[in-house]
């Protein structure tokens, strides 16, 4: 049974162009963006939290190994803080998107959790935040074609952050294997973060459509219910692996998608600031 990562965890630095983007850069469909910006807007802050909650252990991990792909988890999280933070802004210079104040209650509920949750409590909170994108990034995966055919960046580097999620989603679980391990608590960080994800993504996608005048784009809705139920199915299709983690004998690598992730290695091999050994 695979128990730890069986790829290399590569950093590396990317420094996206960022175009002109259209308002609504997903095909046209201001649901289907919205949700994205969604999505993009969480990123930066929460991976901030991510390592935060991963580098409170840092002390306490003798396998160099493990340490190692810490801090390439760290680096690669780092990273795409800085890319999302730059598309973020992009979109509020080029279109004025009330992303400001999302922004700010992302920081202030992540210093709220800080506060509030226990350093055991915010790493078992990040390991279920961690299944969560390495799911949505297996799917990502799988579905190229939902993503890849995009114009401009923001296919790229969604890609680039799915292949790097994979890479590294076992990191936060084998820390918290090693350093804790306690079946119930990782239960409860991943109901939480379920209820966090859904209620945060959910709320902002609704202001910004609110704030477009598109809460009543049924076109939009109707392609973005697509979206989430078919093709590439984001709520659907995830959930047998979602409930996978819900077994006391879960791994993350038992989903063993490295496969899916070589052609974007080799391509984004450029970019590689080192390689970190499995
Ligand atoms: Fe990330
Ligand atoms: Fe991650």
């Amino acid at each position: 049974m695979a128990s730890k990562t069986p790829i290399p965890i590569r950093v590396r630095r990317m420094d996206y162009d960022i175009p002109r983007i259209p308002r609504y850069w997903y095909r046209g469909n201001a649901w289907t963006t919205h949700f994205m910006n969604a999505l993009s807007t969480t990123f930066p802050d929460g991976e901030r939290f991510f390592i935060h909650a991963v580098r409170n252990y840092e002390k306490q991990i003798r396998d160099p190994e493990l340490l190692a792909q810490m801090r390439a988890f760290i680096g690669q999280e780092a990273n795409h803080g800085k890319e999302h933070e730059a598309f973020n802004q992009a979109l509020i210079d080029q279109h004025k998107l009330p992303l400001t104040s999302k922004i700010g209650f992302m920081k202030k509920a992540l210093s709220y959790a800080k506060k509030r949750y226990s350093p055991r409590e915010q790493l078992a909170l990040t390991v279920g935040f961690e299944h969560f994108t390495a799911i949505l990034a297996n799917l990502m995966l799988e579905q190229a074609d939902v993503i890849e055919n995009l114009d401009a960046m923001y296919g790229d580097m969604f890609m680039w952050h799915a292949v790097e999620e994979t890479e590294h989603k076992s990191v936060a679980f084998d820390v918290f294997q090693e350093v804790d391990g306690d079946y119930w608590l990782r239960v409860r960080g991943m109901a939480q973060a379920t209820f966090f994800f859904m209620l945060i993504t959910v709320r902002m996608q609704y202001s910004l459509l609110k704030h477009d005048g598109k809460l009543t784009d049924w076109r939009g809705a109707l392609g973005f219910a697509k979206f989430m139920l078919l093709k590439p199915g984001m709520l659907t299709r995830i959930i047998p692996e979602y409930l996978d983690f819900y077994r006391p004998g879960f791994h993350p690598w038992q989903h063993d998608n490295r496969a899916l992730i070589e052609k974007y290695v080799e391509e984004l091999s450029p970019h590689e600031l080192h390689a970190q050994a499995a």
